[in-house]
C-alpha cells in the first residue's frame, strides 16, 4: 500500500503530462512483455474514466481509505463528485471501453485493473501500469 502512496505522490509530483503519458507508456510496456493486441488496449484504455479534474488529496483519500476503510470507501465510490468518479474510474473507465466496442477480454481487464490480479493477463497489466508510473 505504501509503495502505490509513494508512487501516487511521483505521479503528482511530475504533474499533468505525466498522466497523459501514463496510458501510453502502459501500452508500450505491454507491448515489450509480449502481451497480445487485446491486452495492449487495456493498458491503453485502463484509466480512461480517470477524472481530469483529480486532485492530489483524491489520490492520497484514495489510496488511505482504500487501506484503512474499505467500507467507506465504497460508499464514498457511489456519487457523482470527481473523487466518487476517481474512486470508481475502473468499472466506469469498464463501461466506456464497452460503449467504445472493447471486447469482453479488455472490458473485464479495465474492471478489474485495482483489485487483486486473478489472472496472467491482469498480472502483466498491474506490471504495467505499476512500471509506467514516473
Ligand atoms: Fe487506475
Ligand atoms: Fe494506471
Amino acid at each position: 500500500m505504501f509503495d502505490r502512496a509513494r508512487q501516487t505522490l511521483r505521479v503528482v509530483a511530475a504533474g499533468a503530462a505525466a498522466d497523459a503519458r501514463h496510458a501510453e507508456r502502459t501500452a508500450e510496456i505491454l507491448r515489450v512483455l509480449g502481451a497480445d493486441e487485446e491486452l495492449v488496449t487495456a493498458g491503453l484504455l485502463h484509466d480512461i474514466a480517470k477524472p481530469p479534474t483529480t486532485q492530489l488529496w483524491h489520490r492520497i483519500a484514495g489510496v488511505l481509505i482504500a487501506r484503512i476503510a474499505p467500507r467507506v470507501r465504497r460508499e464514498l465510490a457511489r456519487g457523482n463528485s470527481t473523487f466518487a468518479r476517481y474512486l470508481d474510474h475502473a468499472r466506469f473507465g469498464a463501461e466506456e471501453a464497452r460503449r467504445r466496442g472493447a471486447s469482453d477480454r479488455v472490458v473485464s481487464l479495465i474492471a478489474g485493473h485495482h483489485s487483486p490480479p486473478r489472472s496472467d493477463d491482469a498480472r502483466l497489466l498491474a506490471r504495467a501500469d505499476h512500471e509506467a508510473l514516473p
